[in-house]
Order: C-alpha cells, then structure tokens, then sequence
C-alpha cells in the first residue's frame, strides 16, 4: 500500500491546500494530512479546530485521514511508517523554503524520507492562509478562498458577523 503525509500549519486550511490533497489522494491510497502543533507560533485555530476543519472538508474522500503532530517530521513519519511527504509548490518563491526542507528531511531519515511536490493549480497559485486571514481581520471577502463553513469560522475568529 502507497502512503504519504501531507503536513502543514493549515491555519485555516484553504482552497490551495484542498487541491493538493484531492490530488494526493487520487495518487496514493492512503494519505494522511497532519497539521503541525507548533508551540512557536500563535495560530488562529487550535490543532483541535484545525483538525476538525480538515476533516470536515474531507469526509467525501475516504482515503484521506487527518492527524496531529508535533516535534520532528522525520520521527512522525518513522512511527507512521510511511516514506513519502507531500507539499504544494505555489511559485518559486516557495521553492527555496521548500528545497531546504525537503533535503533536511531526507539526510535527517538517511534517505528514507522522500518529497513530492505537486505543483499547486493556477487558480490557487497566489493564495495562503496569510492572506486569508489579513483579508478577514479587514472584514474582507474571503469566501473565494476557503469553503463557506470555514470563512464562517475565520471571521467568527476577528468577531465579525458572516458576510
Ligand atoms: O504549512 P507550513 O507552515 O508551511 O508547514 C511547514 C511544515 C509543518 C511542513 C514544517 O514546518 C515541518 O515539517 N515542521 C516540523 C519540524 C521539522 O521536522 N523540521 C525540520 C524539517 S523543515
């Protein structure tokens, strides 16, 4: 059996990452969408909340399970036993970022961890959780970039009423 992860903040989880999970699972037949519980960083959602929005967006693809974690990638992926990540590739301004990781990951497993890149679709291609949420906080419409229950979500977040 074919498994991947596909790990991410997903702060929330957009239209962009919906993609490459849709186009994940279509070439694996179990993929694991994990969201990093990183203390560094101060996210809009809770893991719990993020968790629970990615499961939601995805109860119609049944090969598709959604997780937690936190520490290293290399030892999630070692204890799930799977071998390959994935990650979306925007523009070439990811690139760099994701080169970094990508190599880090595979010298941290001596190569037992590999990277794929799926090169996220065009209509997508200029979209991050970033911008979503500076959008919400100016109570701007967001609802072209993340499903209708997750925008509810975002703007309940900076005490807006839904657009
Ligand atoms: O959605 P993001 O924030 O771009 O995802 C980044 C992520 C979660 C893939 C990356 O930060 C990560 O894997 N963090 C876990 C810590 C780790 O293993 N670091 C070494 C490799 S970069």
């Amino acid at each position: 059996m074919k498994a991947a992860i596909y790990p991410g903040s997903f702060d929330p989880m957009t239209y962009g990452h919906l993609d490459i999970i849709r186009r994940a699972a279509e070439i694996f037949d179990e993929l694991t969408v994990s969201v990093l519980n990183n203390k560094g960083k101060s996210p809009l959602f809770s893991v719990e909340e993020r968790v629970k929005i990615l499961q939601e967006a995805t109860k119609e693809l049944p090969n598709v399970k959604v997780d937690s974690f936190s520490g290293l990638l290399v030892d999630y992926a070692k204890e799930k036993d799977v071998h390959v990540i994935i990650r979306g590739l925007r523009a070439i301004t990811d690139f760099e970022y994701e080169l970094q990781g990508a190599q880090t990951n595979r010298i941290l497993s001596e190569g037992k961890l590999d990277t794929m890149f799926l090169t996220t679709s065009l209509e997508y291609a200029y979209l991050s959780s970033s911008s979503v949420k500076e959008i919400a906080s100016f109570h701007g419409d967001i609802t072209q970039f993340v499903p209708e229950f997750v925008a509810q979500l975002v703007y309940e977040k900076y005490g807006h009423t839904a657009k």
